[in-house]
């Protein structure tokens, strides 16, 4: 039986080939990447500071962050994730470093910060990961940008919605979802609240969490959306969590 981690790295290397033609893993208006840029310039220490993006995958964030002047090291457990990272950052003329490797014995550092977008999740031991990641940046600055469970009523029914609407489309974010037995072992799998995320950060190394919802990003991506359909069912809301 493939470990949990094994089992995890096989999917993303199938997926890398695909990754990025969902929208939701690769905006492309300038003006979304441009909402993102302002995010993390604001939540992060200034550039030239040393980034450590972990689960990096195809570099949405260490592209973002290496063209705004910062030192970035992306790592991940899929090689072909960051294959797909490193055709993209010799594209765009872009250095970055990139390490193949277990979010939980992230390089040593020290960096300035640590980011994940969409990693969390996906983790068996979330925990062990934030400790690990605070002795990778004992001074410096956490950024977590994790999908949320949808709360309430009407964000429900907006995600059913845009759900179905990619079904009727035959458009996917992924080439497969992870098999039941594997998401069982993920505890955040079924999609952690923002205050479980909060309480994680808080009881970990990292102490004190701040939160903030990123409006910006949520108004930039919707700007692209087109049909009417689409604009009643909105984007996914968006969460930045910090610490240190
Ligand atoms: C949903 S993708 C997110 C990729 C990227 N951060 C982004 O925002 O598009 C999740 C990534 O986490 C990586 N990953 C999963 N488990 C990991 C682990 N234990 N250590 C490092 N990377 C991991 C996967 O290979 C995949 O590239």
């Amino acid at each position: 039986m493939p470990t949990i981690n094994e089992q995890v790295q096989s999917f993303w290397d199938i997926d890398a080939a695909t990754y990025d033609h969902s929208a939701s893993h690769h905006p492309r208006t300038a003006l979304e990447l441009a909402a993102w840029g302002a995010a993390l310039r604001r939540l992060l220490p200034s550039p030239p500071a040393r980034v450590l993006d972990v689960g990096a995958g195809t570099g949405f964030l260490s592209l973002l962050l290496a063209r705004q002047g910062y030192e970035v090291e992306a790592m991940d457990l899929s090689p072909k994730m960051l294959e797909r990272l490193r055709e993209k950052a010799g594209d765009a003329g872009l250095q970055i470093r990139t390490v193949v490797g277990d979010a939980v014995a992230a390089p040593p550092g020290p960096f300035d910060a640590v980011v994940e977008r969409h990693l969390l999740w996906t983790l068996p031991r979330p925990e062990t990961a934030l400790e690990a990641w605070r002795r990778s940046a004992p001074e410096g600055r956490l950024l977590l940008l994790e999908p949320v469970a949808a709360g309430g009523l009407a964000e429900q029914l907006r995600r059913a919605g845009r759900d179905a609407l990619q079904r009727l489309r035959g458009e996917h974010d992924h080439h497969a979802h992870y098999d039941p037995s594997l998401r069982d072992q993920l505890p955040l799998a079924t999609g952690a609240t923002p205050e479980a995320l909060v309480a994680l950060v808080a009881s970990s190394p990292w102490g004190a969490a701040r939160i903030e919802r990123l409006r910006d990003v949520e108004w930039a991506a919707s700007r692209s959306l087109r049909s009417v359909a689409d604009r009643m069912m909105g984007v996914p809301p968006r969460f930045a969590i910090t610490a240190g």
